[in-house]
């Protein structure tokens, strides 16, 4: 974990802008859960790049509550489909919970267990290949995580990892000896992997300062 700094008026302005885009998910994060979903309107840009990459079979490393995972359900096509992999079991019992209740469970599997564990079952599985990935996880195995993405991808698979600025500790790992080297480690391997197209956006808000790498399998 990085203690965040949000300055007052990023909070102010990201209730603002969410207020204009984000549709209220009927969805409720239980006691004892971590508040680290996705503000709302950035669940709004996953939902609309699921809709702009046309994905019908979404991949999701970290699910916590599935608020991520509801707003990529609301992106899907007819037919389409999440997998999503979560490692705490009442995390995936509260995710499972909120999409059932906003009717969108039946669109959504979750895989229980560290997700090094349940990728490799994905591999061999009929449905094809995943259209498009949103690694949201512990940050130590983003680089793994991405290796995943591409072996489940395809060409011209659409790649989200959530959370690659870290307050800034990408150019100062010490601040986080556990998390900041498995971003930058990710980093590198956006920029420097023949098989990946990517850019990394900063942003701030109620989360602080961070951001997302966006990238295309080539
Ligand atoms: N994507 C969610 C937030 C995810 S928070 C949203 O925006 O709504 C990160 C989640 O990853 C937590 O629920 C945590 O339990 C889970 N996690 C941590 N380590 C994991 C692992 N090794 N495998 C799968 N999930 C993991
Ligand atoms: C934190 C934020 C996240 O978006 C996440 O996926 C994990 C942790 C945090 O603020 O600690
Ligand atoms: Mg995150």
């Amino acid at each position: 974990m990085i203690e965040h700094q949000p300055e007052p008026r990023w909070t102010a302005v990201e209730e603002y802008l969410s207020g204009l885009v984000g549709h209220a998910v009927e969805a409720a994060l239980e006691a004892g859960m971590p508040p680290i979903e996705v503000a709302p309107n950035a669940g709004k840009l996953l939902k609309l790049l699921v809709q702009l990459s046309g994905a019908r079979r979404v991949l999701e490393i970290g699910t916590l509550a599935g608020f991520s995972t509801l707003w990529m359900a609301q992106g899907l096509p007819d037919g389409g489909r999440i997998t999503t992999c979560e490692y705490v079991p009442r995390h995936a019992e509260v995710a499972r919970s909120n999409l059932d209740r906003a009717g969108l469970g039946h669109l959504v599997e979750i895989r229980v267990g560290p997700a090094l564990d349940t990728l490799p079952a994905l591999e061999g599985e009929d449905g094809g290949p995943f259209d498009f990935v949103f690694i949201d996880a512990d940050k130590e195995n983003n680089a793994r995580y991405l290796d995943w993405a591409i072996r489940l991808g395809r060409p011209g698979t659409t790649v989200v990892m959530d959370n690659v600025v870290w307050e800034g500790a990408v150019l100062d790992p010490g601040r986080d000896a556990v998390n900041a080297p498995g971003i930058v480690a990710a980093l590198q391997m956006m920029g420097t992997d023949p098989r990946l197209d990517a850019t990394v956006i900063q942003t701030v808000g109620s989360k602080g300062w961070d951001g997302f790498a966006l990238a295309l399998v080539r």
